[in-house]
């Protein structure tokens, strides 16, 4: 009789613990509370609204969906390619179930996604996947094999209407590639957490001035 395959998750990845998700959430929240008070962010309010608007609750305007977590692998069920290669790699199998520290260093927000970005560990760095960076990326951003590796690591803390999670990193690349660049024009703000940037399009970035822990299991999920 065959033996039959062992099911395959949504996505393996680093899945905070539930006391930090609220914490985290409480933390991130009072970000989009301060960004929606500052000039700054009322001066490009276009970005987000369209021409008419002249308010906008960024709390209401992004959506959390599931658990907050750090994807590691998307596996999408075996149906993502080297769904199956990963989950079978020894440091896959030897690091599930443990704990682990998430170090979120900047926070971003574009008219599509709120993230926190994840600056992982030389430890962590063994479970990201190989081409995890550039994995299904769309075509226009291009330029990302130059950048570190694990540089799309991140945590979505939300989403505008009908845009999917799988955005947020997409963005974060986009902010680092044009952060990298030396984008012009950009203006800088310094805030109580950081350092605020504004990169065009209703792209802002705040690198954090001390970078935020987050305790995490290194675990999979499914819906
Ligand atoms: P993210 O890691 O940015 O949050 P969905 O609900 O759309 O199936 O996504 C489930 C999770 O897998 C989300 O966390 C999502 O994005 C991530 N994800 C979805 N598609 C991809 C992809 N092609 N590559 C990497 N991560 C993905």
């Amino acid at each position: 009789q065959p033996q039959k395959e062992p099911e395959l998750p949504l996505f393996f990845g680093w899945l905070l613990l539930p006391e930090v998700q609220e914490r985290i959430k409480c933390y991130t929240m009072d970000f989009l509370k301060t960004l929606d008070t500052l000039e700054a962010f009322k001066k490009h309010l276009s970005d987000f609204t369209g021409e008419a608007e002249k308010t906008l609750d960024l709390e209401q305007y992004f959506e959390a969906k599931g658990p907050l977590h750090c994807t590691a692998k998307y596996c999408d069920y075996g149906k993502a390619e080297g769904a199956k290669e990963y989950a079978e790699e020894q440091v896959v199998k030897e690091s599930y179930g443990g704990q682990t520290e998430l170090s979120v260093t900047a926070l971003f927000v574009t008219p599509r996604t709120f993230g926190a970005r994840v600056a992982l560990t030389e430890e962590q760095l063994k479970l990201w996947p190989t081409g995890g960076d550039t994995e299904c990326l769309p075509p226009t951003l291009t330029g990302v094999d130059a950048l570190p590796v694990g540089s799309r690591a991140h945590v979505t803390l939300g989403c505008s209407a009908s845009v999917e999670p799988v955005q947020t990193g997409f963005d974060l690349l986009e902010i680092l590639l044009l952060k990298q660049g030396g984008q012009e024009g950009t203006t800088e703000e310094e805030m109580e957490l950081g350092t605020l940037s504004y990169l065009g399009q209703g792209r802002w970035y705040l690198a954090l001035r001390e970078a935020v822990t987050a305790d995490a299991t290194f675990s999979s999920y499914s819906d």
